[in-house]
């Protein structure tokens, strides 16, 4: 298994050896209960760099109150058991305390890209996940980051906030995996019942009926929309959002008349899903 570290200080003494001895440092900032996703992330980082740290971190600052933190999962063994086959090695594992001590109050605001989408539904989110991985970024002074493509919005963000505070790290976005029947991986599938899981497959058939439509040639993100709409209520989901925009941005596109990311948002009884999908 990988080495657990909890105390910065020794994060920093690893990592200062490390680079002394000529090794690439791959991130890959994490909540943990991880799953083949965030595994693809790792395997990423393993390609190109000599030393992978992996951060399991659920960070109450993104979370708003009346959310998950509580009953977000936590299984620090069973992560240990995936990192280490996988490569990854060192975890760093701050407690809640370590990250926020008392008196801190600093926040990071990236402004409008944190703004829409996510930003409307979480007002508070993107300030506590562009904080906490800025804090990431300076215990764990890395040459590269890995983050997935599932949160688009969050990548986003993350290369916004990078490039306004000149960073200096560079970013990798890894594209979504996704189980056999083509929901996207999430810690967060765990809170679906069986009917649940089930119906939240509508998400990832939405996304699919969007890019036929346009490969069959339809430009107008309007229609586009509406039959996504149907077909999620099928399915009896009204989803918070369905974005239609300009790859790479949070612009809309309307005609798609370009590489357009398509992005859903919905909750599939408690539980809130997201899901994204890039047509050409
Ligand atoms: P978490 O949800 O644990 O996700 C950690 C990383 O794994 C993110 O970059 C996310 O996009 C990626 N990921 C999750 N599911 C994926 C999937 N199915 N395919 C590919 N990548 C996937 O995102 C966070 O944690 C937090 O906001 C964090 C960045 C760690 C800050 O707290």
């Amino acid at each position: 298994p990988p080495e657990v570290i909890t105390a910065p200080a020794r994060l920093r003494e690893r990592i200062a050896a490390e680079r002394r001895g000529g090794q690439r440092i791959g991130l890959v900032p994490t909540m943990g209960a991880l799953h083949a996703g965030h595994l693809s992330l790792v395997d990423a980082a393993r390609q190109d760099c000599g030393v992978v740290i992996t951060s399991i971190f659920v960070n109450p600052t993104q979370f708003a109150p009346g959310e998950d933190f509580d009953q977000y999962p936590r299984n620090l063994d069973a992560d240990l058991g995936l990192l280490g086959p996988a490569g990854c090695t060192l975890v760093f594992a701050p407690s809640v305390e370590t990250m926020y001590p008392a008196g801190c109050e600093t926040t990071i605001d990236v402004g409008g890209v944190a703004r829409s989408l996510e930003g409307e539904s979480r007002p508070t989110h993107f300030a506590g996940v562009a904080t906490v991985v800025m804090k990431l970024f300076q215990l764990a002074p890395a040459d590269a980051a890995y983050f997935g493509r599932k949160d688009y919005q969050q990548t986003l963000v993350i290369d916004r906030m990078v490039r306004d505070l000149n960073v200096p790290i560079e970013l990798v976005i890894c594209p979504i995996v996704r189980e056999p029947d083509g929901l996207a991986m999430s810690s967060r599938n765990a809170y679906l019942s069986p009917e649940e899981r089930c119906r939240a497959l509508a998400l990832h058939a939405s996304l699919r009926l969007a890019e036929q439509m346009c490969s069959r040639g339809e430009r107008d993100a309007a229609a586009i929309r509406t039959a996504m709409l149907a077909l999620l209520a099928e399915s009896d989901i009204t989803p918070e959002y369905i974005a239609i925009v300009r790859d790479g941005t949070l612009e809309p596109i309307d005609p798609v008349d370009g590489p357009a990311a398509i992005a859903v948002a919905a909750r599939v009884g408690k539980t809130r899903l997201i899901d994204n999908l890039v047509v050409r």
